[in-house]
């Protein structure tokens, strides 16, 4: 099979550890910068092209889009799969994701339970709906997810207030959650093509506070109970990822998710647990691309294919094999 990654650099520890998982499994891999990817639309057709060709054909893509280019990587991710080229994670899957409080509107009206949330655009209001979250302490988060840290701790009113007044201020949205306090049930699980494939506690390391948990937390590998398996998967399935790390904190026992994630760190997890995840994905990635195969109608000869402008003064140079075919 010809797998590609999305991803900016081939040298990232997830897309290393993808790339020889599927190297393992005797597939030909290639890694793609997303941002180096052209696309063209015509109403007729959609192309895609990389380093001035038309992009290789392939039978399954894994998106890894960073934060920092989300907007033009999901706008390829789509681009891809309006080829029928096989996704494990869709661009709508991984947008969702990406806004918190979609995600946690999607997951509270499908019954799963999630820490109380607010959301309002004016600072003295949302003081005043601090008591629908339980109080302070609580989190004051980001709304789009930011590449680093988009999450406050607000122990008291006051610094509640200045904190909203700073934020909204500069324009961002931002949702005002309850603290759950105990640190150490942290938990994120895996889960790949709907199972949950592994699971580990997240502790803050010594001296850090457990709100910057996911700036360096040392993970322990879990046994996952029944009933945190079962939100993760249905929160996996919910948002429609293939591949998802679910982050739920533990409250006596049940779980309360509060952010599913689209591009886990999986080298990490894989240390802390064992489990070969990124194989777990490969396998996924094949089943996707076995699915696709026996659904698949032949592309139409009829259907218009655009090839990079001639014109251009960075055309492929004359002589040299176009790489790939269609995608
Ligand atoms: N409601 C909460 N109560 C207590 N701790 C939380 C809560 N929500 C998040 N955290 C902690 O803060 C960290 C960052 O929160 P998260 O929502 O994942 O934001 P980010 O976008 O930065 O990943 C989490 O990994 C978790 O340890
Ligand atoms: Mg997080």
């Amino acid at each position: 099979m010809k797998l590609t990654v999305l991803s900016r650099s081939a040298s990232i520890a997830s897309t290393h550890r993808l790339v020889e998982a599927a190297r393992a499994r005797g597939h030909r891999v290639r890694v793609l910068d997303p941002v180096k990817v052209q696309m063209h639309l015509d109403g007729k057709s959609a192309n895609l092209f990389y380093q001035h060709r038309r992009m290789p054909a392939c039978d399954v893509v894994v998106p890894r889009i960073a934060q920092s280019v989300n907007v033009y990587g999901l706008a390829v991710v789509n681009q891809l799969a309006m080829r029928g080229v096989p996704l494990v994670n869709s661009a709508d899957a991984i947008a969702q994701a990406r806004n918190k409080m979609r995600s946690l509107q999607l997951l509270s009206a499908n019954g799963i339970d999630i820490p109380a949330t607010v959301m309002a655009r004016d600072a003295a209001e949302l003081r005043e709906m601090v008591g629908l979250v339980g109080g302070v302490p609580v989190l004051v988060k980001l709304l789009q997810g930011q590449e680093r840290r988009g999450i406050m701790i607000c122990e008291s009113l006051q610094s509640l207030e200045a904190t909203l007044e700073a934020v909204l201020g500069l324009g961002h949205n931002l949702v005002v959650q309850q603290y759950v306090r105990k640190a150490d049930q942290d938990i994120r699980v895996l889960v790949v093509g709907g199972q949950a494939v592994a699971a580990v506690r997240r502790r803050p390391r010594v001296g850090r506070l457990s709100q910057t948990l996911n700036a360096g937390a040392r993970l322990e590998r879990i046994q996952l109970p029944t009933a945190h398996r079962r939100a993760a998967e249905s929160a996996a399935r919910l948002m429609g990822l293939e591949v998802a790390a679910v982050d739920m904190l533990d409250v006596k026992g049940a779980p309360k998710i509060f952010e599913v994630n689209s591009s886990p760190a999986l080298a990490a997890m894989e240390q802390a647990t064992g489990v070969d995840v990124a194989t777990r994905v490969i396998e996924r990635a094949e089943a996707l691309a076995a699915q696709a195969r026996a659904t698949r109608t032949p592309p139409r000869s009829h259907e218009p294919v655009a090839a990079w402008p001639r014109t251009s003064r960075r055309a492929p140079a004359k002589g040299r094999k176009l790489a790939g075919g269609r995608v």
